[in-house]
């Protein structure tokens, strides 16, 4: 009975020892994985946020100063909107200047008493330089500041072939707009042929003159007014010989971000 009782208490003890170990095991574990959760947490919310702070304190700061400089190049006023929601007063522009004046005979003119903004000017003057330095010369500027009451003929020419004309510009883009409506009237706009290519049709922009500008005017600070993709925005077809001033940096983010002027100035 002895042999029987220890041989009991012997295999009582044995098993005892077995199931605490299993739950110390169990609560070592649970313990284990309540730190590691706690080691998790702590990670969170002290590394991660603080990352997130700099990413999204980085992203601010680069709005802030896309801000500054849109505002800053607004002030300058070279971003003057004009178009079918942005009307133009009749009063004729400060800082006209004859194309004569600042092109001298660098370049072909249709009318070299014609006017344009100096700044727009001497920024054109430059880049003609530019390409003809690059071997690309011929072009003709054919058109430039356009008084309000000249581009009304235009326009009321341009109806009296077609009443429907520009009644629903965003899905029929037209190529001249109302008088009151034509960025024409600001100086900042020219209209830039070649002398062996006068036509103002799409077929420009397969020229070496037109494929030039393309690629090269926003370095003096011109843009393509009105691009291809873009003319349920502007109202305008497709113009490759029309570019427009708009100084140096704001062409550089168009130009880059592949945006129209209506884009860039309503951000
Ligand atoms: N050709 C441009 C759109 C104008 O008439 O102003
Ligand atoms: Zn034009």
């Amino acid at each position: 009975m002895r042999a029987g009782i220890k041989t009991v208490y012997t295999d009582e003890r044995k098993i005892r020892p077995g199931k605490f170990a299993r739950a110390a095991a169990a609560v070592l574990c649970a313990v284990l994985l309540m730190l590691a959760a706690a080691a998790a947490y702590i990670a969170f919310n002290s590394v991660a946020p603080a990352q997130l702070i700099n990413t999204a304190s980085a992203e601010a700061a680069a709005d802030t100063a896309y801000a500054e400089t849109v505002t800053k190049v607004k002030a300058e006023g070279y971003l003057t909107l004009v178009n079918w929601d942005h009307e133009i007063s009749e009063e004729r522009p400060k800082d006209l200047v004859t194309l004569s004046e600042v092109f001298g005979d660098s370049v072909e003119m249709t009318n070299p008493e014609g006017s344009v903004d100096k700044t727009a000017g001497t920024a054109a003057k430059e880049m003609f330089d530019a390409a003809a330095s690059e071997g690309v010369t011929g072009f003709k500027i054919t058109s430039a500041y356009r008084s309000v009451q000249y581009q009304d003929e235009m326009w009321n020419k341009a109806v009296a072939e077609d009443p429907s004309y520009g009644e629903d510009p965003y899905s029929s883009p037209v190529k001249t707009m109302p008088g009151n409506k034509s960025e024409h009237a600001t100086g900042l706009a020219l209209d830039i042929l070649a002398v062996d290519y006068e036509t103002a049709d799409d077929g420009y922009a397969n020229t070496a003159q037109g494929k030039w500008l393309l690629e090269n005017s926003y370095k003096y600070g011109f843009i393509l007014r009105y691009p291809e993709d873009k003319e349920n925005i502007t109202g305008v077809a497709y113009e490759p010989w029309h570019y427009r001033y708009v100084g140096k940096e704001a062409a550089q983010i168009i130009h880059d971000a592949g945006l129209c002027l209506e884009e860039y100035v309503e951000v």
